[in-house]
C-alpha cells in the first residue's frame, strides 16, 4: 500500500526510543520541512494550477503537526534545536531528474516515499513507545501521513501516464530503501 521497497527492522524502535528527545526534535524539523516542501512546489509551479489547493491543504496539515510536536517538546521541557540537514533527504532527492516534467514527477514521488516512510515509522513508534499518550499521538499522525502519501501519488498521476508513474515509483522506492540502509544510525526518523 505504501510503495516502500523495504521494511523497518525490529531493532530500529529500540534504538531510537533510547533518545526520544532527539527523535522528537528531528520529527519537528521533518514536519516543518514537509510544509516547506509543499509550499515550495506551489511557488515553483505556478503554471500547474492542479497542485495549488491540494499542496496548500497538505502544508497546513504539516504545520499543525509541527505545532503538535513543538507542544510535545515543551511538555518535556525542551525547545526546538537546530539540526543538520538529514542525509536521507539529500541523498533521496539527489535522484530527482533536472528536466521538466521529470523533475516535477520525481519531486512528487520522492515526497510520496518520504510520507510513506514516515507513516511506516510512526506506526512502529505507535506500537513501541513506552508512553501511552505518545503512542496515541503517533497513531493519529500515521493516518495523516498515509493520506499525504496518496495525495502525492494522485498529483503524480496528473503529470505522467500511469505506467510511467508506476515504473518511476518502483525505481525511486528501491533508491529510497538503499539510501535509508546506508544512513548512519542516528536518533532520527529517517536513519
Ligand atoms: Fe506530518
Ligand atoms: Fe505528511
Amino acid at each position: 500500500v505504501l510503495s516502500l521497497a523495504s521494511a523497518t527492522p525490529p531493532e530500529w524502535a529500540a534504538r531510537v526510543l533510547t533518545d526520544l528527545d532527539a527523535v522528537l526534535n528531528d520529527h519537528a524539523h521533518l514536519e516543518k520541512k514537509a510544509a516547506g516542501n509543499a509550499v515550495g512546489l506551489i511557488f515553483r509551479y505556478p503554471q500547474h494550477a492542479f497542485l495549488a489547493a491540494p499542496l496548500s491543504r497538505l502544508a497546513r496539515e504539516e504545520l499543525v503537526h509541527f505545532e503538535q510536536v513543538l507542544e510535545r517538546l515543551a511538555e518535556r521541557g525542551l525547545a526546538l534545536r537546530p539540526l543538520k540537514a538529514s542525509p536521507y533527504m539529500g541523498k533521496l532527492r539527489a535522484a530527482t531528474r533536472t528536466a521538466e516534467p521529470q523533475r516535477l514527477l520525481d519531486s512528487l514521488l520522492c515526497s510520496a516515499l518520504i510520507e510513506a516512510r514516515s507513516c511506516e515509522r510512526f506506526k512502529v513508534l505507535s506500537e513501541h513507545a513506552d508512553d501511552g499518550s505518545l503512542r496515541d499521538f503517533y497513531k493519529g499522525l500515521l493516518a495523516s501521513e498515509a493520506r499525504h502519501h496518496g495525495a502525492f501519488l494522485t498529483l503524480a498521476s496528473q503529470v505522467a501516464p500511469e505506467a510511467e508513474v508506476r515504473a518511476r515509483l518502483d525505481a525511486l522506492a528501491q533508491h529510497e530503501a538503499q539510501v535509508l540502509a546506508e544512513c548512519p544510525a542516528m536518533p532520527r526518523l529517517h536513519a
